[in-house]
């Protein structure tokens, strides 16, 4: 587990870019925190990060949007999805998440932790929560091979 604190909004999305250094094609990152903590902000980091030109905006009402990304890492695709109006399993289960991976893109999702159940594979889950004094603490955790370990180790430490 690596934990990162983030004072103000920039440095959410600063850490979602320098995240971005450690994704690999076909990635789910499940993204939790309250209403408001920072799951768009840290969003719009590692689009940055990954290469997308585009504005990315919060896909509340249409759950799911897709961004052409250009990097040198294999990555094509972000699919940014929000699932905090799906009213049930069966209606997430419809936007097919596992297939919008595929091979070579990157599937972020917003209240990911509602669908965490429809992945039996290996995802990667980013918590963050609003501190006392407003700062965020973001924590990721999932079942990572050593040398995402250590490279979230590190990411910790920027
Ligand atoms: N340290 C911080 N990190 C991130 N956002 C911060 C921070 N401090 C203040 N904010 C503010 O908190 C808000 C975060 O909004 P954002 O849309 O990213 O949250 P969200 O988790 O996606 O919300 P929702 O649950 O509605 O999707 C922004 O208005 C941002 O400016
Ligand atoms: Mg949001």
């Amino acid at each position: 587990m690596s934990t990162r604190r983030c004072a103000l909004d920039a440095d959410t999305q600063r850490a979602g870019e320098q995240f971005a250094r450690v994704l690999r094609p076909g990635d789910i990152v499940l993204l939790s925190g309250h209403l408001g903590a920072g799951k768009t902000t840290f969003t719009k980091g590692v689009a940055a990060g990954l290469g997308v030109r585009e504005r990315v905006t919060s896909p509340t009402f249409t759950m799911v949007r897709e961004h052409e990304c250009h990097n040198d890492r294999g990555i094509t695709t972000l699919q940014h999805c929000d699932v905090y109006r799906v009213e049930s399993l069966a209606e997430v289960l419809d936007l097919d998440l596992g297939e919008l991976a595929e091979e070579s893109a990157v599937v972020l999702i917003e209240w990911g932790e509602l669908a965490e159940s429809l992945f039996g594979r290996e995802v990667l889950h980013v918590t963050i929560d609003i501190d006392d004094d407003d700062a965020r603490t973001l924590r990721v955790e999932g079942l990572l091979d050593d040398e995402r370990r250590d490279a979230l180790e590190q990411w910790a430490q920027l």
